[in-house]
Formats: C-alpha cells, sequence, structure tokens
C-alpha cells in the first residue's frame, strides 16, 4: 500500500476530482431517497463521499492508507455521524459494531483487490434490506492503465461486464445493471470506467 501513502498527498488535485463528480452524479441517478446510511469501500480522501454528502445521514470509509483516511476525517468534521476504519478487508476483520448500510460506494478500489468476489460478499452482508452496491472500476483494459502495476498494488487490469454479472449471480443478488459512465483519456486512448449496481 505504499503506493497510495505517497499518492494521498496529492490526490485531491486534477483529475479525481472530476472523476468521482461524475461518479457521484452517475450514482445519484439510482437513489431513491436521502438520509441513507453509506459506507465507502475503499474511501481514500473521501471525494465520492463528498459529493454525494447531500444524501448522507451516517458515514463510515474504510481504507488501509492512512494517509488517506487523514483526509477522509478532515472533510467530514461537520457531520455527527462519521466513522472510518483504518483496515484491509482481505486480511483483517471488520469492527462488529460497523452498522448496516442502505448504500455501498466503491470507487476504483476494487482492481487493488486480491480476491474482489470475497470482498463483495463481504460488503453484501452489511446491507440493509434492498440495500444497494455501488462497483465503480475499470472497465477490461489490456494492463496499460496503470505505468506500473505491480508497484501501484494492481491485481486486476479492469473488469469485464461478464465478470461482473457472475459476481453477482454467485453471491445471490436480485438485480445487477452495468453501464460504462465515464472514459479517461491516457495514452492516447479512451480507458472505460463501469458502474456496477448490485441489489438485494
Ligand atoms: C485508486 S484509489 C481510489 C480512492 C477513492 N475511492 C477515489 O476514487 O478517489 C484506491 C483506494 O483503495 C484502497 N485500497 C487498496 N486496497 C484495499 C483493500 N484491500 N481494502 C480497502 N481499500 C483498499 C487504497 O488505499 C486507495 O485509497
Amino acid at each position: 500500500m505504499n503506493h497510495f501513502k505517497e499518492a494521498a498527498k496529492t490526490w485531491d488535485q486534477g483529475p479525481t476530482i472530476n472523476r468521482n463528480k461524475v461518479f457521484a452524479e452517475s450514482i445519484e441517478k439510482h437513489l431513491q431517497r436521502g438520509n441513507l446510511s453509506l459506507l465507502d469501500f475503499g474511501c481514500g480522501t473521501g471525494l465520492l463521499s463528498q459529493f454525494l454528502e447531500s444524501k448522507i445521514s451516517n458515514l463510515v470509509g474504510i481504507d488501509p492508507t492512512l494517509e488517506m483516511l487523514d483526509q477522509f476525517k478532515s472533510k467530514f468534521t461537520h457531520l455527527n455521524s462519521v466513522r472510518s476504519f483504518a483496515l484491509n478487508i482481505e486480511t483483517e476483520s471488520l469492527p462488529k459494531d460497523i452498522g448496516r448500510f442502505d448504500v455501498v460506494v466503491s470507487a476504483m478500489a476494487f482492481h487493488h483487490l486480491d480476491q474482489p468476489l470475497k470482498a463483495l460478499g463481504i460488503l453484501k452482508g452489511l446491507l440493509n434490506p434492498e440495500g444497494q452496491i455501488f462497483v465503480i472500476d475499470l472497465d477490461q483494459e489490456d494492463g496499460s492503465f496503470h505505468p506500473d502495476n505491480k508497484g501501484m498494488g494492481v491485481k486486476h487490469f479492469g473488469f469485464s461486464a461478464d465478470e461482473q454479472r457472475m459476481w453477482s449471480s454467485e453471491l445471490g443478488f436480485k438485480s445487477f445493471t452495468r453501464e460504462i459512465i465515464h472514459h479517461i483519456s491516457k495514452n492516447e486512448r479512451e480507458y472505460g470506467v463501469a458502474l456496477s449496481l448490485y441489489q438485494i
């Protein structure tokens, strides 16, 4: 996770801001109400939660990178109900009192997981009835998106629609939808970013 320790210093500069604004707008189209209990998984500095803030009454962020979480915390000091946990979902247990969530969001974090299906199953277990999980990540790419896959902790070159649909059926979600919501221009080409919505 050394890469993100360093990356945290400049994360809230440049394209990450606009990108998360677009992500939040795409998520909002699928939200039926506000006043939500929301978990931001792989929250980084909290940009996605920040853009969704008007819909949130209870916010929890999870991320193993302390330098990211420090910024997450400083963004939401004005909220009554906000907590953050520095943990790696693949190697550590979630706190027993973490609570239940109407909505789980995750932006650009799943491609850093060894076992994304397992993590999705853990997150599913935290949902309230009719809960929703929004996974935003790269559409399947050829490994050229990140300049140093190993050094940046990249475990997957994005995901295909088929793979993400398969996760949904394996975990027994009631519905699954997926759409390309954004393109990132890099290396003289466009990389798609997909929003997958899993509902129970
Ligand atoms: C590309 S950044 C995205 C941050 C933020 N969601 C955003 O879009 O601005 C990926 C984040 O995933 C976190 N991450 C990596 N492995 C993780 C894991 N096993 N569990 C939870 N978060 C993880 C990193 O620390 C990093 O903050």
